[in-house]
């Protein structure tokens, strides 16, 4: 074990000392970021949202070509994983030995991983995201595919500038989301948060605090909005399996102080967590 795997490192649901995990060279999910993956939650031994996060796993396999074993066998490796307690659950599917028949020999690596230090807020930098699909379809469009160089990149260039992370927009200046995360403001009373339209990724976090919402009574609508809208929010907050629902409290050189909708919301979310997991 290392300190990257609390529990054992499940390779096509065979256990492998995590000092000794690999896959090929020849993979194509090394070679060309061919391949898809998950991160759950794992509450106490308990995945939040589980089959959620497997029927993305699934949909993202699918526009890939690559088949994977029958749901309950994934569930099943999930839950033998994440029983070693909190966590997050990593799910990688790679994209196997044949480039021209996706899947052919590959691997999945499923683990646990510690929990990384999660500060109380983040400030975000406003980065241009040329590469987002931004409303464009493609073969891989609502795919969380392996292939996030220009995400990280995104964050790297955020920190070099002194922030936390990315707040990605695209074209006409339209608000994405983070390069891990979703992205929700707050204005007059009404929660706002991207739509699906644009293509982002269809977070099972931002999912779940649009239902905490309505069940606390905050209005929310969702649709296609432009920097100047965010920059005049009264309250900012980022939406992740691994951050939860968390305060920003810079966007570029506009400050944010952490508000009390905010507040509801990441309540009103551990609330649910604890309902569904406890
Ligand atoms: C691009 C992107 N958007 C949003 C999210 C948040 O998704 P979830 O709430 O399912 O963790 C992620 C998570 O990895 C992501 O990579």
């Amino acid at each position: 074990m290392t300190e990257r795997s609390i529990g054992p490192v499940l390779m096509n649901g065979v256990e492998v000392d995590p000092t000794h995990a690999a896959i090929s060279v020849f993979d194509i999910g090394f070679q060309r970021g061919y391949g898809c993956f998950e991160a759950m939650r794992s509450y106490g031994g308990t995945p939040f949202r589980m089959y959620a996060h497997l029927e993305r796993l699934e949909n993202s396999a699918r526009n890939l070509r690559i088949g994977l074993p029958d749901r309950s066998v994934l569930a099943d490796w999930c839950l033998r994983s994440s029983k070693a307690g909190d966590g997050q659950l990593r799910v990688f599917v790679t994209g196997g030995l044949d480039a021209k028949n996706p899947g052919t020999d590959n691997t999945i690596v499923i683990f646990l991983e510690p929990l990384p230090d999660i500060p109380p807020s983040v400030r975000l930098d406003v980065i241009e995201a040329p590469w987002h699909a931004d409303g464009r379809t493609s073969e891989l469009t609502g795919a969380k595919t392996l292939s996030y160089g220009p995400n990280l990149a995104a964050t790297i260039a955020a920190r070099s500038r002194g922030f936390d992370d990315a707040a990605l927009v695209g074209a006409n200046d339209i608000v994405l989301e983070g390069p891990t995360f979703s992205l929700g403001w707050v204005r007059g009373g009404v929660m706002y948060t991207p739509s699906l339209e644009s293509h982002i990724l269809e977070s099972i976090t931002r999912e779940a605090t649009l239902e905490v919402a309505q069940r606390i009574g905050v209005p929310t609508e969702t649709g296609r909005y432009d920097r100047s809208h965010l920059l005049s929010a009264d309250e900012v907050f980022v939406m992740s399996t691994v951050r939860e629902v968390l305060p920003v409290t810079a966007v570029g050189d506009t400050e944010f102080e952490p508000g009390p909708i905010t507040a509801a919301l990441r309540r009103g979310f551990g609330d649910l967590v604890a309902q569904e997991t406890g």
